[in-house]
């Protein structure tokens, strides 16, 4: 049975309306742990720190940046690629002229795109979180999603990891839906125009989304890989039952509003402790607070153990 919703002509607007997720009232009492302790799997026991596993910080913290660079060939031009990456059988949902462009800017592989639940990140809509991710830039876009686990300090750089999702999103109202299991840590960043390339380190040079499901369900913007990134709005609402059916969502991160910036504005990315701030997250189901480097953390909360996230590309 196809377990996924295949919208990609859909409008943006019947689209928004159609979300058929149910809304509750915020929650009162919101708290950021500095660290989680959690399972995943079986028995497997991490500390799973929220927010601020996806970006150049982490990997920069690990090795250096000197070691970064020096481990990670930055894609130089198109065809200095050197990606093992086949277009030969594609994944559900990517395009030919898609696949091509990801291994001509030197990704690692195309996405898994799983369209059965695999327990972490898969096309559909059964999953206990769900994102629909939606084109509304008027270009053809690349939805890129991947997997972080809080000790995996290479999950983003896409010129040597396999992503979970590489989807083509081709024209306005294009989307899709995706579900995430819970104590789930993730990323996403998507390819504009045909026209994003991976940064010196091999992230994608474009706004992130940074999330984390399940006990302490977090989603945030962010802007440190590149500040000058295409823009997106997320909107998060609650997987609790309907007591408001109006369709608010509970929490909005968006280039502004629950987004990690970086501090100096004459940077274009950024990463280090002390470098970045977040900005403007002390609305409902928002929260801000400070890390165990004296960094910031938090975002959008109000999707505890499931939920639905409506990603906006503009
Ligand atoms: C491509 O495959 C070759 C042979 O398996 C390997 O040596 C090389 O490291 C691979 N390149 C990348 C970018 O993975
Ligand atoms: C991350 O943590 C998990 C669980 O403790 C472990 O199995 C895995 O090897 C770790 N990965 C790295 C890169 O340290
Ligand atoms: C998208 O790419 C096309 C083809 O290169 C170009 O003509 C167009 O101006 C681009 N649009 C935007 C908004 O970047």
């Amino acid at each position: 049975m196809m377990a996924f919703k295949y919208v990609r002509t859909m409008m943006l607007l019947l689209l928004s309306s159609n979300n058929t997720t149910s809304h509750a009232i915020p929650h009162s009492n919101l708290k950021i742990p500095g660290a989680i302790t959690t399972r995943y799997g079986s028995n497997t026991e991490q500390v799973n720190v929220p927010l601020y596993r996806t970006t150049v910080t982490d990997a920069m913290t690990a090795s250096g940046p000197n070691t970064q660079s020096a481990r990670v060939e930055a894609p130089k031009a198109a065809s200095q690629s050197n990606s093992n990456m086949s277009c030969f059988s594609l994944g559900y949902g990517l395009s030919g002229p898609d696949c091509e462009y990801m291994a001509a800017i030197g990704m690692f592989d195309q996405g898994r795109n799983a369209i059965y639940n695999n327990g972490k990140i898969w096309l559909g809509g059964d999953g206990p979180n769900t994102f629909t991710f939606i084109n509304g830039a008027g270009v053809p876009l690349i939805l890129v999603m991947w997997y972080a686990l809080f000790n995996d300090s290479t999950a983003s750089f896409m010129n040597v990891r396999r992503p979970e999702i590489t989807y083509s999103l081709p024209e306005t109202g294009s989307a899709v839906e995706i579900s995430a299991e819970n104590e789930i840590p993730g990323g996403w960043s998507l390819l504009y125009n045909h026209s994003t390339p991976l940064s010196d380190y091999g992230q994608i040079w474009n706004t992130f989304g940074e999330f984390s499901t399940g006990t302490y369900a977090t989603v945030d913007v962010s802007r440190l890989v590149n500040m000058a990134g295409n823009s997106v709005t997320v909107r998060v609402f609650t997987g609790e039952p309907a007591v408001d059916t109006t369709l608010q969502p509970v929490c909005v991160s968006d280039m502004r509003t629950c987004a990690y910036l970086c501090t100096s504005k004459s940077v274009r990315s950024c990463g280090a402790t002390g470098t970045y701030q977040l900005l403007n997250c002390g609305g409902p189901n928002s929260v801000e607070g400070i890390d165990e480097h004296g960094n910031p953390t938090g975002g959008c909360q109000g999707w505890t153990n499931g939920g639905h996230i409506e990603v906006i590309f503009l």
